[in-house]
């Protein structure tokens, strides 16, 4: 049985942040509703590669999910609204700032409606304080939580990571908060306000960066390998610097092409076995017992010159092979994997991390699997909705609407967009 069998949500959420929470949620085995206005989730059109249908924007992020188009600026569609959230454990939603007051609903109106309801809401910046009038995408969150002041190479612009932690990360963070709260509304009868906002999230994830914040005003910090100073004010760029207890940089390998890179951690208790067996092949045979890198604290001291060393030694290997000779020596290291390295990988597939899956308009196609792994409810993963696939199948099935009211429904504009008028 999925973990969350029995778990009804209505999801109202769009875009990136909202649907990576919910996607998670449905491959637990929560019955997802995507409760769409008609005019679909704006993913499904954007960065389209196949004409006329959905886009991997909108696929990979809202698999296992029902979808229902309902007009929230129509009365009776506000009136399936209500019955809905009468029937959902969980309503979750992630629109600008006052876009679910202005139909009509705010929090303590769905509360009223339904008691033990949980609602989750991603804002860029919460509902309180100067930025709460704001709206946020990925790299916005990134830019004021913190990521993009410490991201990238020292003398360099600021950078955006890759990992899109302003919005899926925000997600996972909704949907701790969500599973939280529906263990206490299965206790209490009482359902309760979940919010997360982006700039938050990021500042989470930050969180080391805020310790290093603290520790310039005590002194400079050794482990960096550009030059810090106490009182400096900001934490700096520190390029691929470790950024933890051990030094840890990315090594260019042969052929040196963009993606020819690893990344090696050099622990302490492994410089002894790294220096015996690099030394003799970049002529320095007694690099084990070189006083500029006898301890950690030279190695601090030193560590330009150490990495200049050891990519020396990498010049006459790829990163596979070098990783093939630091592995047995307990070197912690890895391999600058590509999105093609990703997607070919056998530990990846293995793992089913990379998932093909069928769609009525696109065909085949890939979806990153499910990265948390419960052994008695492993994920199955299914395709994504077609826009509204599913609007008569939750109308009977969940609100127990009969057909004649469902077909006077449609009639009154309560699942579609008003028709444009002419100019
Ligand atoms: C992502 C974001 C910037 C997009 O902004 P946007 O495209 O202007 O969308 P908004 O959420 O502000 O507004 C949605 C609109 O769709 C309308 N809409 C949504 N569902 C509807 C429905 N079922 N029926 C009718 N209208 C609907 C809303 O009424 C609103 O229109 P309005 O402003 O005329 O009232 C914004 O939603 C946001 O800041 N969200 C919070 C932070 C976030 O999650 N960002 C990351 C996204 S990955």
């Amino acid at each position: 049985m999925e973990a969350l069998k029995g778990v009804r949500i209505l999801d109202m959420t769009h875009v990136q942040a909202g649907p990576t929470c919910s996607q998670l949620l449905a491959w637990m085995g929560a019955d997802v509703i995507k409760f769409e206005n008609p005019a679909g989730d704006a993913t499904r059109g954007q960065l389209r590669d196949v004409p006329k249908a959905d886009s991997l924007y909108f696929t990979m992020l809202n698999c296992n999910k029902r979808s229902i188009t309902v007009n929230m600026k129509n009365e009776e569609g506000k009136q399936v609204f209500i019955d809905l959230l009468k029937k959902c454990d969980i309503i979750m939603e992630n629109f600008g700032p006052g876009v679910l007051d202005r139909f009509g609903f705010t929090w303590e109106k769905i509360h009223e409606i339904n008691p033990k309801i949980v609602m989750g809401s991603i804002k860029g910046f919460g509902s309180t304080g100067p930025y709460a009038e704001f709206k946020a995408y990925e790299n916005v969150a990134q830019a004021m939580g913190g990521a993009m002041s410490t991201t990238g190479v020292p003398d360099g612009p600021p950078f955006v990571t890759g990992a899109q932690i302003g919005d899926s990360g925000t997600g996972l963070h909704l949907a701790i908060g969500l599973l939280a709260a529906l263990r206490q509304a299965e206790r209490t009868g009482q359902g309760q306000y979940v919010e997360v906002a982006m700039m938050d999230g990021v500042m989470n994830l930050c969180r080391v960066k805020f310790r290093d914040h603290q520790r310039l005003t005590r002194g400079d910090m050794p482990e960096y390998s550009v030059p810090t100073y106490k009182d400096m004010g900001d934490v700096p760029r520190a390029g691929n610097d470790s950024g933890g207890g051990q030094l840890g940089n990315a090594i260019h390998c042969k052929p040196h092409g963009a993606n020819d890179w690893l990344y090696i951690v050099v622990q302490e208790a492994v410089w002894d076995a790294l220096a015996r067996r690099i030394g003799p092949e970049i002529h320095i045979p007694d690099l084990a017992t070189d006083a500029r890198f006898a301890t950690i604290g030279e190695r601090r001291k030193n560590q330009q010159l150490m990495w200049t060393l050891i990519n020396k030694f990498a010049e006459n290997y790829t990163k596979r092979e070098l990783m093939a000779i630091l592995n047995p020596l307990d070197v912690p290291c890895g391999p600058i994997m590509s999105t093609q390295d990703l997607a070919t990988d056998e530990h990846v597939r293995g793992r089913d991390m990379w998932v093909e899956l069928d769609h009525p308009q696109r065909g085949k196609w890939w979806n990153v699997g499910m990265p948390i792994k419960l052994s008695a409810s492993p994920a199955v993963i299914k395709r994504s909705p077609t826009l509204g696939e599913h609007t008569d199948e939750i109308l009977q099935e969940v609100l127990g609407y009969p057909k004649d009211r469902i077909s006077a429904l449609r009639g009154s504009g309560a699942f579609s967009l008003p028709p444009k008028k002419a100019a």
